[in-house]
């Protein structure tokens, strides 16, 4: 869950190995550090805490170095000190190495080490890599790599440079997610493609096992075996707009603003490829679909869609829950993994021991060239561009148009489905200008304690992924729970401190959610409701009311998830919290 970056050139590589971290920072910030070699002497800056930190520490220091590594550190072993902060070194500090993922066999490596007389300063599982490389240096860094990698157990992706080879780069995956950006003159490596946008869209995305050896000339790429391995070259259609604020205040606000655009890219992109899709839905038993957070509530929503659509029956699983369950699944099943990164380790080894077990695997994802992507038998894709705030929310709108596309494609309406589908963007883009007012309903509540998020049918998930938004970017509790249950126990909870969020647009429950909303009231419930905009009822009993276009009832998770985004976003912001980076999480969690 952490970020790599390296760089070797013609250019300084201290700005660009900074600018880089910048872009990965969301895949972690508990600290920050890099290595660069000038003068034939090992450099290493490190500190804990946020980037700016260490850039901080880094003013009025000119490094000329044109070659470096960068790390930006989710902490798993060791706690988040300068000393634990990456690289790491040996001991003669010759050697710096950047990992991404867990050495699991550390600590046996590291006894063996100490009883070779090794002394360790950090806390770390990657400091055992950089002693290990210099054990066994011969003169060739990529022979050293080679020979230590057979040594090391668990999911990694580290880069290491040295002071005997001053342009060259070796960097290992085995788990963890690696690219390697090809320029003129000068190559890079990354966790993921953002960190390289300004340089160049040529990227190999390296598979498990495979070691680039890397120098301003060019990238050999080999197995763990020493033998070469021939690789495509991709040209990545982001680009490095998509990868900044551009004038929006955090990048969350930006991409909850996106969402018309990848609404529209996924649709397009969706209808383009729908005649290569191999298979019916309606060929298997049951579709399974495993994911986690906002994904895994995509997935709840396309669970309706898809039986209502197509007729077949839909499961859906944490993926966590599934790998360790006894879930009985076998080759009449479709199991769908939903993942934005492509990386998410739950995600990819649900999937895996589903096809172990002959179900067919498709995955659904935003990153193409992710190990899902590679790994499944059939990718459907999101197209909505890079999603750097940790809170996610134009992928998940985009996932939401796959999955509907998916289910209308095997009914009877498809073209009248389609049709609905086809004009979402606009919906949403008017669902954005009607939410003006969110800001203001926001204010009311930044002291809030907690929040019940209720909903019923199609807005049951949306009231679990507005918990979540809210939960993980404002700190403050709130529960998502289907509306027809707050009788069986949430109602208790009630009072007159407490803000109730009802999800309730005018489909064939709301009734249903009048009904609660009474309920609610005669307890002093204070009710906050996301409601069609004509709905003077919904209005008028509602301490306050986020409106949304009239849809169609199929279509209304689409616009009502947009107040909801916006409410958690802007508690968030007047708190004056990290909206783009809440403490705790990574973007990409490639940890079990
Ligand atoms: O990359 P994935 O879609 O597999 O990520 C799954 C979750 O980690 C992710 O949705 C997480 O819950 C987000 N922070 C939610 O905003």
């Amino acid at each position: 869950m952490c970020g790599i970056v390296g760089y070797t050139g013609k250019d300084l590589a201290l700005p660009i190995i900074l600018g880089a971290l910048e872009r990965l920072e969301y895949r972690g910030y508990d600290s920050a550090g890099v290595a660069l070699i000038e003068d034939g002497k090992l450099i290493i800056e490190k500190k804990a805490g946020k980037l700016r930190e260490l850039v901080k520490a880094l003013w009025g220091k000119n490094y000329k170095a044109k070659i470096g590594i960068g790390h930006t550190r989710w902490a798993t072993h060791g706690s988040p000190t300068d000393q634990n902060a990456h690289p790491h070194t040996d001991q003669k500090r010759q050697f710096a190495v950047v990992h991404n993922g867990i050495i699991e066999n550390y600590i046996e490596l590291r006894e063996e080490l100490k009883r070779e007389g090794v002394s360790f300063y950090s806390d770390t599982d990657t400091e055992v890599i950089a002693h290990l490389i210099a054990r066994n240096y011969e003169g060739d860094l990529l022979d050293a790599v080679q020979r230590t990698i057979q040594k090391l157990k668990g999911a990694f992706a580290f880069a290491v440079i040295t002071v005997h080879e001053p342009e060259r780069i070796v960097c290992a995956k085995s788990g963890s997610p690696l690219i390697v950006g090809l320029g003129e003159g000068e190559n890079f490596l990354a966790s993921d493609i953002p960190a390289i946008l300004p340089y160049t869209r040529k990227v190999i995305v390296l598979d498990d096992g495979e070691i680039a050896d890397i120098t301003p000339e060019g990238v050999n790429v080999y197995n763990f075996s020493g033998e070469p391995v021939s690789k495509d070259v991709m040209i990545t259609p982001w680009n490095i707009v998509s990868a900044e604020k551009s004038g929006f205040k955090h990048f969350m606000l930006k991409e909850i603003y996106e969402q018309p655009k990848a609404l529209n890219d996924t649709i397009k992109g969706f209808f383009s490829t729908e005649g290569t899709i191999p298979f019916s839905l309606k060929d298997f038993r049951r579709v399974l679909i495993v994911a986690c957070g906002t994904s895994y509530h995509a997935g709840l929503v396309g669970k309706y869609w898809i039986e209502r659509f197509a007729n077949v029956p839909v499961e859906v699983v944490y993926a966590s829950e599934f790998r360790y369950g006894h879930f009985p699944v076998g080759e009449k099943d479709l199991v769908i993994g939903i993942s934005q990164s492509g990386e998410t380790i739950d995600t990819k080894f649900a999937l895996q021991s589903a096809k172990e077990r002959g179900a067919f695997t498709v995955g659904l994802v935003n990153v193409v060239g992710s190990a899902i992507d590679r790994e499944s038998d059939f990718t459907l894709y999101t197209h909505a561009g890079p999603e750097i705030g940790v809170a996610a929310t134009k992928t998940f709108s985009a996932q939401l148009a796959v999955l509907y596309a998916l289910g209308a494609r095997e009914s009877k309406e498809r073209e009248e489905l389609y049709a609905l589908l086809r004009g979402v963007p606009a919906l949403v883009e008017s669902a954005l200008e009607l939410s003006e007012g969110v800001e203001k309903v926001a204010d009311k509540y930044t002291k809030a304690k907690d929040f019940l998020y209720l909903g019923r049918y199609l807005s049951y998930p949306i009231a679990l992924e507005g918990a979540l938004k809210l939960k993980e970017i404002s700190y403050i509790h709130a529960e998502g729970y289907p509306a027809g249950e707050m009788k069986h126990g949430p109602i208790a909870l009630i009072d007159e401190s407490m803000p109730v969020m009802l999800v309730a647009p005018k489909d064939r429950v709301y009734e249903k959610m009048l009904s609660n909303l009474e309920e609610i009231l005669a307890r002093k419930g204070k009710v906050i409701s996301v409601g069609f905009v004509n709905d003077d009822v919904l209005k008028k009993k509602s301490r306050d009311f986020m409106p949304v276009p009239e849809v169609h009832e199929t279509l209304t998770p689409f616009v009502t998830i947009i107040p909801l985004q916006l409410f958690a976003y802007h508690i968030a912001s007047k708190l004056g919290l990290d909206v783009d980076q809440p403490r705790n999480l990574a973007k990409t969690v490639t940890v079990e």
